[in-house]
């Protein structure tokens, strides 16, 4: 039995992607990343649901036509069109000219915008059904926003197989499997979270709307964009994104940001995480803001009630990667969570107060004062910076029980 069948009517014709280094320009993927994409072969007639990037379209089209025995598909779906998806529409317009291109309004427009192409175009609506013969009816179900305003999912009825776009994907090439049934996934929900926090991750609202426009619906198989086909872990991944999107954190851990140039800064991180841990907290990351890379420090954001933010003030403003770490927390929307903060400076007392502007946009309160350092800390300040991380440690503990 070929890996890449997912049903009789259904088969994988995706690829991986193990050169790129930096999705979107801003992601790092040390695993690779998949463009997952389907075919989809009725009684009478069939559709390609999403395409792949424009440097695989040919290999794309090997597999579609190494699969199809010489039949054309009938229609492309495109679900979304994010580029990575996108690509390669013109090449498989070009390799199969009758094709129909299927999306709703706004994947029409973008369609013409991004690729020039307007011509064989079939306009969907929220809720319209394509018949592929009498055995396979899809259904359109639009799910703006999750993350672009075009995006839609593509439902067959008759196997409640759903093909969901960028939504329940993941980092992480394939690696010989397509379904989750024929592989060990453990090491890609990791990325997931990462994936989710740093692309989606502004759009909780909408990814929860998506998520309730399913309930009540039976869905046996979810074929998203990204990652693994899920068939037998589907309400681990269905709970991950709407935990994910209604922004709760997934442990009573603490992930502790800092930026340090000189080392003291560093020394409240160290002794905030060592007074965390003999709290009793036993999941603490701790990431040097100029060192480890955002989208990892925003996963792990995501990922812990508790929050410790640690900047000096620079130019008479914030560190400048903790700016960043800032900005990607408000642009996020992040809230629930436990949040400390420690300021440090050698003449002017400026970070705290930049820090303090960022969390009242997201109206986050901290859990006690900032921690203040001037120069180096002193027995005091270090002593108050266990204080804090303790009582940090007793709002995590409390919720705990
Ligand atoms: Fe995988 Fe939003 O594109």
């Amino acid at each position: 039995m070929k890996v890449t069948r997912i049903s009789d009517r259904v088969h994988y014709i995706g690829v991986n992607d193990r050169t790129k280094h930096i999705f979107e320009a801003l992601w790092p993927i040390p695993y690779g990343v998949s463009y997952n994409s389907y075919l989809i072969t009725g009684s009478e007639k069939s559709a390609i649901v999403d395409g792949v990037e424009a440097d695989y379209a040919l290999r794309q089209i090997e597999h579609i036509d190494n699969l199809s025995g010489g039949r054309k598909p009938d229609y492309l779906i495109i679900n979304h069109m994010e580029p990575d998806h996108s690509g390669a529409i013109r090449m498989l317009r070009a390799a199969y000219p009758d094709m129909t291109i299927v999306g709703n309004a706004q994947t029409i427009a973008m369609i013409k915008g991004f690729y020039g192409v307007d011509t064989n175009m079939l306009t969907v609506k929220d809720g319209d059904t394509l018949s592929l013969g009498e055995d396979t009816t899809l259904r359109f179900n639009l799910t703006p926003m999750v993350h672009w305003p075009e995006t839609m999912m593509t439902y067959i009825e008759e196997e409640a197989t759903l093909f969901a776009g960028d939504a329940f994907g993941c980092f992480g090439a394939l690696n010989g499997a397509v379904l989750d049934t024929d592989m060990n996934t453990d090491h890609y929900f990791p990325e997931m979270l990462r994936y989710y926090s740093n692309i989606v991750g502004k759009y909780g609202q909408f990814v929860q709307r998506a998520i309730k426009k399913f309930e009540g619906v039976t869905i046996k198989t979810v074929c998203p964009t990204h990652g693994p086909v899920w068939r037998s872990r589907i309400k681990e991944v269905v709970d991950l994104y709407d935990k994910l999107s209604r922004y709760e954190p997934l442990y009573n851990g603490v992930t502790i940001v800092y930026g340090s140039m000189y080392g003291n800064t560093e020394t409240m991180a160290e002794t905030a995480a060592e007074a965390l841990a003999e709290a009793g907290i036993r999941d603490i990351s701790i990431h040097n803001a100029s060192m480890t890379d955002l989208s990892y420090i925003i996963s792990d954001i995501f990922r812990h009630r508790g929050l410790i933010i640690a900047s000096p003030t620079y130019s008479d403003s914030l560190f400048p990667p903790i700016r960043n770490v800032m900005e990607a927390i408000v642009m996020r929307g992040v809230k629930n969570r436990e949040i400390m903060m420690v300021g440090s400076c050698t003449w002017a007392q400026q970070a705290v107060k930049v820090m303090s502007g960022y969390l009242e946009s997201l109206k986050a309160v901290c859990v006690t004062e900032p921690v203040l350092i001037k120069q180096a800390p002193t027995s005091e300040q270090l002593e108050q910076c266990r204080e804090a991380a303790t009582a940090l440690a007793r709002k995590l503990t409390t919720a705990e029980g």
